[in-house]
């Protein structure tokens, strides 16, 4: 058929399906009225994306997907519960927030803040934080305070700030925050037409593995799928309370935004854990980084650390995957948050300081 034929027999039917948000997406699952002011940046309807070279690492029919909310407005899943957080505080009258972050919630707290006319203040780990993240919580206008503690020193001292002066806490603790990011496992379900048999999910404060199973849960409830999945948590060797059954006082891995020894969500990840017949299992920093490369090199996904720990946790667990089964795993964070990683630890042929000229180059191309 000749292009101008074909293109006027689309008619007027827009190719393009405009996304308003998950806030307006899901309005009849989330806690928020006619009156409540929405602050959106259009953020979740992140793509599933289909995870070839993964799942033939597998192989006997496994089909694995990647849930790549490093794209949503401020590059991470944080998005999803600082929508309807900020919508709260805002329709609560709030002036102001606070969090504590290892560098996600700080830009995400910052963007949708600052842009319901609020002012953020985030608390950070002065040194561990990547640089892509604190350039945003800069950028988007948060008031700053790097204080030489980790992170769970930080949250402390965050909910001290919020029970004695007038200021909103929006760090996982604050219940929309979940309500949100339950919204993950919604369009997971949406997309696939039913919940995957295994969702794998980096861990640190536990708050999205917790809400993932919320919206797991109430699509099931409401009939929408027929199967829960198991939930499969992976913490980083270096900073796994979940698997150790204990406290971590010095938290330590290159992945840095679980880089977290104390979560304020143990009690529900370890609920979800019993609940979902899933369990937790650490993945090393160099299991991490294999899981980096591989996404990179081989799935044209760049993901930061923490959100590879997902996939390294899926691979060490290979075995355990049921035939035929469905996995989805969780990609929490942009690659782009942390370039310094990426170009430190990468398997590229990178060619530096040439002569500027064509027998040069195809000479290392190997002309
Ligand atoms: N992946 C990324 C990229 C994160 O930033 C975080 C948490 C997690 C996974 C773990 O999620 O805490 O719900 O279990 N980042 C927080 C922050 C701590 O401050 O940005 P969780």
């Amino acid at each position: 058929m000749p292009l101008l034929r074909s293109l006027r027999n689309l008619g007027k039917r827009p190719i393009h399906q405009d996304w308003p948000g998950l806030i307006e997406a899901y309005r009849a699952w989330l806690p928020v009225s006619s009156s409540t002011p929405v602050i959106s940046l259009r953020e979740g309807g992140t793509p599933l994306i289909p995870a070839p070279s993964i799942a033939a690492q597998i192989g006997r029919g496994v089909r694995v997907f990647l849930k790549y909310d490093g794209l949503n407005p401020t590059g991470s899943f944080k998005d999803r519960g600082m929508t309807m957080a900020i919508s709260k505080a805002k329709e609560a009258g709030s002036e102001a927030v606070i969090c504590a972050s290892t560098g996600n919630t700080s830009a995400a707290a910052a963007a949708y803040a600052r842009r319901g006319g609020m002012r953020a203040f985030v608390l950070i780990p002065d040194g561990y934080v990547a640089q892509g993240k604190l350039a945003q919580a800069l950028l988007y206008g948060a008031e700053v305070i790097a204080i030489k503690g980790n992170f769970d020193r930080a949250l402390a001292i965050v909910q001290d700030v919020a029970n004695q002066y007038p200021i909103t806490l929006v760090n996982s603790v604050n219940p929309y925050r979940l309500q949100g990011q339950k919204t993950a496992a919604f369009e997971v379900v949406d997309a696939l037409g039913d919940a995957p048999d295994w969702l794998c999910i980096p861990v640190g404060n536990a708050g999205n593995i917790t809400a993932y199973w919320m919206g797991f849960g109430e699509y099931r409830q409401a009939g929408r799928s027929r199967k829960l999945p198991r939930m499969m948590g992976f913490q980083a060797a270096g900073s796994a309370p979940l698997v150790l059954g204990q406290t971590v006082e010095q938290p330590d891995t290159i992945a840095t935004a679980i880089r977290i020894g104390n979560p304020v969500n143990k009690d529900n990840a370890l609920r979800v854990e019993a609940e979902s017949n899933g369990g937790f299992m650490a993945v090393t920093d160099s299991e991490i980084i294999a899981a980096y490369k591989l996404l990179g090199n081989h799935e044209g996904v760049f993901c930061e650390p923490a959100s590879a720990a997902s996939v390294a946790g899926l691979l060490k667990r290979k075995d355990e995957v049921p035939s035929n089964a469905t996995v989805v795993c969780v990609l929490t964070g942009n690659g782009l948050k942390d370039p310094s990683t990426a170009i430190e630890n990468n398997d590229a042929r990178f060619h530096t300081g040439l002569d500027a000229d064509t027998a040069t180059v195809a000479k290392v191309m190997g002309f």
